[in-house]
């Protein structure tokens, strides 16, 4: 290579790394693998350290990464935060031993063994056994304070046990998500359209970064400590000490151990490699550690990682398989999600035959090209994931692929909104997958619980018997007992259990209908903050973002829906056939207020049941109101149901009297 090449390939090189570091830490989505960057880090290195002259301070080799956000209050640590050098291979880590063995000749020493947990890391400060604070690495000098956040994971003591500790500590550790968490976050994001997060790692990076402590508390994070720093450490063992600090109350692995040789480590090794995917949570190698401290101390540190510890790095799954087309999937909210379809290939245990492509950025960031060989990956991750192209397999003229403009499906424009990843499909009133994914969604367990499945909605939609969700309450036994597959058995308990869904409680339809950002979670909040879905509609943005975890993304997506002919007439249509837009309240446990204080008002008419309009009876004066049994000039409102008395409605009307709706009444007594 001659040197103009040198100094363009050592360009090119930063150039990717510092977009991997962006990508990875300040927006906490990574796309390479870790493997491809730590290879491209070390040939920068190799570069740089034999052509010294195209040095720069500013090279991401001299640097540990950065993911301060500005949002969070920037803290300078009081022992700064290093990385750890790592390696891939049993030759580099017989180096690393015995690279140690020279640096104190004639030592015994032996290692402590630990899991190589896959998350963000933090350093936890404890003042008189309390937790005062807890900051991220940032760039290892400063690093942002996500105490609020970090208060809320239930495995962090905000106050320790009993023990010797001194007044003021450090403890360092890793935040992460276990499985079973992200595995509910991601099925919370798929039942309210937002594109699914692509590993632990990111989700546990994500939830340590919101802004709202609350959102974080739910993230189900965990966290393990594995570096106690203070200035008298309780023994010269970090294997003891670990095992003090967790009597203190911390959660300190107990998949650690001691090794008395570098085979011993060899034998730690491979027993996680096979072992880790028994995990409940992500691991991505092992760390190897000097046990004595006193032996670090003389070992001390190189400019960015100790020289008494080293990470061995297990090599994620990796296959190089073709890539056949590219589906672009349309969720019910109308967002797209590009899918690979591979050449199958055994990876890690399972045959992969398809890849998530995330959206239009990932796929540029690969500049992916028809028939290109791609390489997928399944490491930690649950989706298995597409990291790189191979470039000496593409075919010479292969087209590159542009992501698409239109709908698949309907042929309507994409769209994009400002700071979002994805594109999604505006066409929400007649784009088919849109249509029956809202069907769909509206049918399930946690929805209205209406007894059926993917292929009778398909069925359904395809004979033209529905086209939104309130056509289900239109379909007769005779009409389900002539589609294919549906004997008359079938048709009935299909017609009865959209009759019982007309039971189910206003939080569950408010979920049911699909509004974007709605989870289970805010559908219950909305509720109880507004009782009722006129209240709702009535509310200012604020006063919807008020309500309880409900930030200003739910509160404009609720605000906007409600805002939409479309929509209004849907809900207009499903209470018409007797759906609840109301919370129910019960009369005994009802709101106890001096709302209605000096109003009188008179229920007329009938309700939902014969006990209800006792109910409202009740209510009207539970509130401090007057309850009247005829309509006079002191009368204030009347409460009509249906086929309300025909003489009270022509008195009011006569004197001026406003009539009033179950609804408008209950959101008089909620506001
Ligand atoms: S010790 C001086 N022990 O790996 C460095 N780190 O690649 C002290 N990590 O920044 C770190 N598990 O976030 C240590 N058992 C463990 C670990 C661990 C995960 C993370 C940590 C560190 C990164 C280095």
């Amino acid at each position: 290579m001659d040197k103009s090449n040198i100094l363009s390939k050592i360009e090119d090189l930063r150039k990717f790394l510092n977009q991997c570091n962006y990508d990875y830490y300040v927006l906490n989505d990574s796309k390479v693998s870790d493997y491809e960057f730590d290879t491209k880090l070390r040939e920068l290195q190799d570069l740089e350290t034999a052509y010294p002259e195209y040095d720069d301070p500013d090279s991401p080799t001299h640097r540990v990464g950065n993911d301060i956000n500005q949002e969070f209050q920037q803290v300078a640590h009081k022992y700064p935060m290093l990385s750890l050098a790592n390696t891939y291979n049993e030759g580099e880590l017989r180096d690393f031993d015995s690279r140690i063995r020279k640096l104190i000749p004639g030592e015994k020493y032996s290692y402590v063994c630990e899991l190589k947990f896959d998350g963000t890391s933090i350093s936890l400060t404890y003042n008189n056994g309390r937790l005062v604070r807890a900051l991220t690495r940032g760039d290892g000098k400063k690093g942002d304070d996500v105490t609020q956040n970090v208060r809320t994971i239930k495995s962090v003591p905000l106050k320790l046990n009993e023990g010797d500790y001194p007044e003021e500590f450090e403890i360092r550790g890793e935040i992460l998500m276990p499985h079973s968490s992200f595995d509910k976050l991601n099925q919370e994001r798929l039942e309210i359209g937002e594109p699914l997060l692509a590993n632990c790692r990111n989700a546990a990076a994500g939830a340590l970064k919101t802004q709202n402590s609350s959102v974080a508390a739910k993230r189900g994070l965990d966290c393990y400590l594995y570096y106690l720093l203070m200035d008298q450490l309780p023994t010269d063992s970090h294997f003891q000490n670990m095992q003090i600090a967790r009597r203190w109350g911390f959660k300190v692995s107990e998949n650690t151990a001691k090794a008395n040789s570098i085979d011993e480590v060899f034998d730690f090794i491979n027993y996680w490699d096979k072992e880790r995917k028994n995990l409940p949570y992500d691991i991505d190698g092992i760390v190897i550690k000097i046990d004595s401290m006193s032996l670090r101390d003389r070992l001390g540190f190189t400019a960015k990682t100790p020289r008494w510890a080293i990470a061995y790095k297990f090599k994620a799954e990796e296959a190089a398989v073709k890539l056949l087309s590219i589906d672009y999937q349309v969720g019910r909210t109308g967002i797209i999600t590009p899918v690979a379809n591979l050449e199958p290939a055994h990876l890690a245990g399972t045959i992969v035959k398809r890849a998530s492509l995330y959206n239009s950025d990932f796929i540029a960031s690969l500049d992916l090209h028809e028939g290109d060989t791609v390489y997928v990956e399944k490491g930690g991750e649950i989706i298995p994931k597409v990291t790189r192209v191979e470039l000496s397999k593409r075919e010479p003229g292969a087209k590159p692929i542009h992501y698409i403009t239109k709908c698949p499906i309907c042929g309507t424009d994409l769209v994009r909104n400002a700071g979002e990843a994805g594109h999604y499909c505006p066409n929400y009133t007649t784009c088919p997958p849109q249509i029956t994914g809202k069907i769909l969604h509206f049918v399930t367990r946690k929805a209205m619980n209406i007894n059926c499945g993917e292929a009778t909605i398909e069925l359904l939609y395809k004979d033209n018997l529905i086209h939104d969700v309130a056509d289900l309450y239109t379909l007769t036994v005779e009409q389900m007992s002539r589609l294919e597959r549906f004997a008359q058995k079938s048709a009935e308990n299909f017609v009865q259990s959209v009759e019982k869904s007309k039971q189910v409680p206003f939080e569950r339809v408010l979920y049911a209908v699909g509004i974007r950002y709605v989870g289970e979670g805010a559908a219950r909040n909305l509720v109880k903050k507004f009782k009722t879905l006129d209240a709702m509609k009535n509310a200012t943005l604020e006063e919807l973002a008020d309500a309880e975890d409900i930030g200003e993304i739910i509160a404009n997506s609720v605000y906007q829906w409600l805002r939409n002919p479309v929509n209004i007439q849907l809900v207009d249509r499903l209470r018409s056939y007797g759906l609840k837009f109301e919370a129910e309240v019960n009369a005994d446990e009802g709101p106890q207020s001096n709302k209605l204080e000096g109003l009188s008002l008179i229920v007329t008419g009938s309700f939902a049941t014969p006990q209800r309009r006792t109910e409202l009876e009740k209510m009207v004066e539970q509130n401090g109101g007057k309850l009247q049994s005829s309509v006079n000039s002191k009368t204030n409102f009347v409460v009509a149901g249906d086929k309300p008395g025909a003489s009270k409605v022509k008195k009011a009307e006569e004197l001026g009297i406003k009539i009033i709706s179950e609804a408008e009444f209950l959101g008089m007594i909620n506001e």
